[in-house]
C-alpha cells in the first residue's frame, strides 16, 4: 500500500516518531488505507486462516457453550449473542445454526457484531442471511441484556506499545524515518509517562521488551462490567502467553507466511501475543470472575470436539472423513493450535463455573492470580 507508506511517511516527517501502537492501529484501522479496511484477509487465497475457517466444529461447539450459560441463566427471553471482530462470520454462523436446535433459544437470540472493517460487514452479512445482526464501530454500544461474547483472534489485532529496559531506564519503541526516508524501529529519548508494567515483570533485564496493549486493557474491564450488569459470559480465544514475561512478539503475515513488520504498511496482517495474565488481572481488578486461561486443545476436548468429529465422520466421503481429522489435528494438536492457542471466559458471579474450565487440575494450564 503505497498510499499508506505515504501517509506515515508525512505523519512522521510533520509530527515526529510514532509509537508502535500508533503504527499498528495506522497499519490495521486507517479508515481509507488500514489492511482490515481494504480486503477480506482470511482463507487459503488470502493471508491468514482461523479457527472457525479450518472446521465448522469449532464454532459448533462454543454455540453449546453458549447455549449451556443461557441454560444456567433461566434461559431469559432475551439472549444477546455478540461477537468481537467476526471476520467472515462462520464462527457466529456455526454457533447460532448449533444454539438454534436447543428448544426455546432461538426467540430469544440477537445478534451484535462489533466489527470495524465495512469489507468484512458485508461478509459478514452475506454469512448471517436471516439473522439481521445489528453492528457495532466500538463495544461501547452494546445493547443491555444477558449475553454470550465471543472473541476468537480479535485482541491480538488491538495495539500494542513497546517499551524497552535500556541503561539509562526504559524507553519506547517508535517507528521513525531513517536519513534514506525508509521506516525504521528507534527509541524514545526518554519515557513521558511511567508505564505501567504488566505487574507479573519483576526484573526485566536491559535490552528487554515488555508490551503492554492499554486498548486490550480497556475492553476486557468493559466486558467484565457490561457482564456484571447485565449477565451472562464472555469467551476469549487467541494466541498468546498465560505470564507476563518480557519479549518482543510483533509479527506480520502475509500471504501465510511472515513478513516485516515495516516493510509495505498496511498489506500485511499485524498481531502481538495477548498477555493473558494481564487482561486476567484486569477483569479482576474490575471484579469480575476469570476461569482459565485453559489451552484450546483442552477447552476443545472438554466440550466434546472429538465426539463430535466422530459424528461428523458417519455419514461422510472419505475424503471429507480426512478433512475432518486434519482439522481435528489443526484445532487440538500441542504442535500445531492446541497449545499456543489459549481460551479464558469472563463471567458474571452469579453464574456456575462454564463448561470447559471446570478440571483446572493441571497447573501448566492455568494462571494464578499473580500471574505465578
Ligand atoms: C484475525 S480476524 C478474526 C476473525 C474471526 N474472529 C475469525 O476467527 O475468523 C480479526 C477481526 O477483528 C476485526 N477487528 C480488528 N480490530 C478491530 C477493532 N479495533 N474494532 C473492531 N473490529 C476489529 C477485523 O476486522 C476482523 O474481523
Amino acid at each position: 500500500m503505497a498510499e499508506l507508506l505515504d501517509h506515515l511517511r508525512r505523519r512522521i516527517a510533520h509530527e515526529g516518531p510514532i509509537t508502535v501502537a500508533q503504527y499498528m492501529e495506522t497499519c490495521l484501522a486507517h479508515p481509507d488505507h488500514g489492511y482490515y479496511m481494504t480486503r477480506d484477509p482470511l482463507g487459503a487465497a488470502g493471508d491468514f486462516t482461523t479457527a472457525p475457517e479450518i472446521s465448522q466444529m469449532f464454532g459448533e461447539l462454543i454455540g453449546m457453550w453458549a447455549a449451556q450459560i443461557w441454560q444456567t441463566m433461566g434461559s431469559p427471553n432475551s439472549f444477546n449473542w455478540i461477537e468481537l471482530g467476526p471476520g467472515r462470520g462462520t464462527l457466529s454462523a456455526d454457533a447460532l445454526r448449533a444454539m438454534s436446535g436447543v428448544p426455546g433459544l432461538k426467540p430469544a437470540l440477537e445478534v451484535h457484531l462489533v466489527e470495524m472493517s465495512p469489507v468484512l460487514r458485508e461478509r459478514q452479512a452475506a454469512t448471517l442471511q436471516g439473522w439481521f445482526p445489528n453492528w457495532h464501530d466500538r463495544i461501547d454500544t452494546l445493547p443491555d441484556g444477558p449475553a454470550v461474547i465471543v472473541a476468537n483472534e480479535f485482541f491480538d489485532a488491538l495495539p500494542v506499545r513497546q517499551l524497552v529496559r535500556t541503561g539509562q531506564g526504559w524507553r519506547e519503541r517508535t517507528v521513525e524515518l531513517s536519513k534514506d526516508g525508509a521506516l525504521t524501529f528507534g527509541l524514545t529519548p526518554a519515557l513521558g509517562i511511567a508505564p505501567v508494567l504488566p505487574k507479573g515483570i519483576v526484573d526485566a533485564r536491559e535490552g528487554d521488551i515488555i508490551e503492554v496493549s492499554p486498548a486490550s486493557i480497556g475492553i476486557a474491564r468493559a466486558l467484565s462490567d457490561h457482564l456484571r450488569d447485565h449477565g451472562g459470559a464472555a469467551l476469549i480465544i487467541d494466541y498468546g502467553h498465560t505470564l507476563s514475561v518480557p519479549g518482543d512478539t510483533l509479527q506480520a503475515v502475509k500471504e501465510h507466511a511472515y513478513h516485516d513488520v515495516l516493510r509495505d504498511p498496511g498489506s500485511a496482517d499485524l498481531t502481538a501475543h495477548v498477555d493473558f495474565a494481564e487482561l486476567a488481572r484486569a477483569v479482576r481488578s474490575a471484579a469480575g470472575i476469570v476461569h482459565g486461561p485453559v489451552t484450546q486443545g483442552a477447552f476443545l476436548s472438554a466440550l466434546g470436539i472429538h465426539v463430535r468429529a466422530e459424528q461428523l465422520r458417519v455419514n461422510a466421503s472419505p475424503k471429507q472423513r480426512a478433512d475432518i481429522d486434519s482439522a481435528l489435528e489443526r484445532l487440538t494438536a500441542g504442535a500445531a493450535m492446541g497449545r499456543l492457542f489459549k481460551v479464558m471466559a469472563i463471567s458474571a458471579a452469579n453464574l456456575p463455573t462454564p463448561a470447559g474450565f471446570e478440571d483446572l487440575q493441571s497447573p501448566s494450564l492455568t494462571v494464578t492470580e499473580d500471574g505465578s
